[in-house]
């Protein structure tokens, strides 16, 4: 296997550079671990929230949509076990006065000397581990009072549970069936960094599908199979791509099987989503602390069960960063380095840039002509600045898969030049066709060149 050029480092610098990802609150200094998306990173971000609600909503017929309220009523999370067991072992090192996760030791840097793990200096004075909550707690109303605390969820998946009961009755679904749903999460992770890898605001895509109980395990497998598809078919390479069993110790308090989905970072293998059997731990928590029957009667036969429940549940801004990671390339073109994104062409931000040859001779009102033409349809830019070599740089270095050059010709046979992102073939086409053309192109299956370099 080649090796692989792309480094954090670089990832950040293009996200910056390029517009994809800024650190927020940054004229004030930043704020650890938040960060910002710009134009190109909100367009990315979309194209892979519609590719996940696509393969769960447009492709099955067995899941619906919900989009819950992040701040829940308290007790939803005593009852899922949040309050109680959410929570990362913390030590503080008295002589630096930073906090470190205890589990994570050799994972972070002392304090005063970067070389070294917290704990390995004379110097260090690590405390005791006690249990830090990961939830956010904030308070609903003007005072704050008994009764008054409330929590930014966490994960969105509690949502889902307290809507189980109005989409029995309304959606006229019956198990096997699953409710989606894409939202914000917050954890005051302890150990953060790593740009968008670990944050403390981030977006899940997360699937509750409620299943018959002797099912489950089936159901298990169809989703581990599903979702590692999902992530081939949107171009990530399968030999950085693993499906990872937890060991007992590592599962949550809620699951009785889980698989992470991992992907080779540049920081190693770590966890894109999980996929987990939380068996019915949720439905009957809340049934208890709630008093309402959260259970599925078949009219038919008089059965009642209490669904099982599984779960996949990936990171929208992970999974971005996944993409970035598994698309950033470097090659040689007459002589010069370039630098490229080889996104699959449904995930790139914009697909088809449109680029005069010439400011002049008639060339850029044409381009803007086919421009217009084209972003009716699909994602398209328009650029006439500088020269044409590099307004095609800055296109690679955004991932755009076509790039249309209206020149001389143009003007005489209305056709143009297709430039194609990856090989670099250029093809005549002509304007009324371009938008079949390129549509066309869109839907055919892509394989990341980077497999066959
Ligand atoms: N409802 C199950 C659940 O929340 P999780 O493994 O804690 O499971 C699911 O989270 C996914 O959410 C992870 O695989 C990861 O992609 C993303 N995620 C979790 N914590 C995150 C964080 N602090 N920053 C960015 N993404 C995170």
């Amino acid at each position: 296997m080649p090796t692989d050029v792309v480094t954090m480092d670089k990832i950040v610098s293009l996200s910056k550079r390029r517009g994809f990802v800024f650190p927020s609150s940054e004229i004030y200094g930043g704020l650890g671990s938040s960060y910002d998306y710009g134009h190109y990173g909100v367009l990315l971000k979309n194209n892979v929230k519609n590719q996940w609600w696509k393969a769960m909503l447009q492709e099955r017929d067995d899941v619906v949509a919900l989009d819950s309220a992040i701040i829940q009523h308290p007790r939803t999370w005593e009852a899922s076990g949040h309050l109680a067991g959410f929570t990362d072992p913390l030590v503080d090192c008295r002589t630096c006065k930073l906090r470190f996760r205890a589990d994570k030791l050799e994972d972070s840097q002392c304090g005063r000397k970067p070389s070294k793990h917290p704990g390995e200096t004379p110097e260090c004075d690590l405390t005791e581990a006690r249990d830090f909550n990961l939830m956010f707690e904030t308070t609903v109303g003007p005072v704050k009072e008994e009764g008054s605390t409330v929590y930014l969820r966490p994960e969105t998946a509690q949502g889902i549970f307290l809507n189980f009961k109005n989409y029995l009755q309304f959606s006229r679904k019956r198990p096997p069936f699953g409710i989606a749903q894409i939202g914000k999460s917050f954890r005051n992770e302890i150990t953060t960094g790593n740009f968008i890898f670990r944050t403390r605001e981030f977006e899940q895509m997360e699937m509750e599908f409620f299943v018959p109980p002797p099912e489950a395990q089936q159901w298990h497998q169809h989703w581990l199979s599903e979702r590692m598809n999902w992530w081939t078919t949107l171009g990530v390479r399968p030999d950085h791509l693993r499906l990872r069993p937890h060991d007992a110790d590592e599962l949550s308090h809620y699951s009785s099987a889980t698989s992470d989905v991992e992907y080779l970072f540049p920081i190693g293998w770590s966890e894109l989503e999980g996929i987990a059997n939380r068996g019915d731990f949720d439905l009957t928590q809340h049934a208890k602390a709630s008093g309402q029957k959260l259970e599925y009667v078949d009219t038919a036969t008089g059965d009642r069960y209490i669904p099982h429940v599984i779960e996949p549940a990936a990171g929208v801004d992970r999974a971005m960063l996944a993409f970035l990671v598994d698309a950033y390339d470097e090659d040689q073109i007459e002589g010069e380095q370039r630098t490229v994104l080889r996104l699959h062409p449904v995930l790139a931000p914009v697909k088809v840039a449109v680029l005069p040859l010439v400011r002049k001779d008639g060339q850029p009102e044409l381009a803007t002509e086919v421009y217009r033409e084209l972003r009716d349809h699909i994602q398209a830019e328009y650029d006439e600045g500088g020269a044409i070599g590099r307004r095609y740089r800055r296109q690679d270095e955004i991932g755009t898969p076509w790039a249309v050059t209206i020149d001389h010709q143009s003007l005489q046979d209305r056709t143009v030049t297709l430039r194609d992102r990856d090989s670099l073939a250029q093809v005549r086409v002509a304007i009324g066709e371009l938008v079949d053309v390129i549509r066309g192109r869109l839907g055919e299956p892509w394989r990341s060149p980077k497999l066959s370099a």
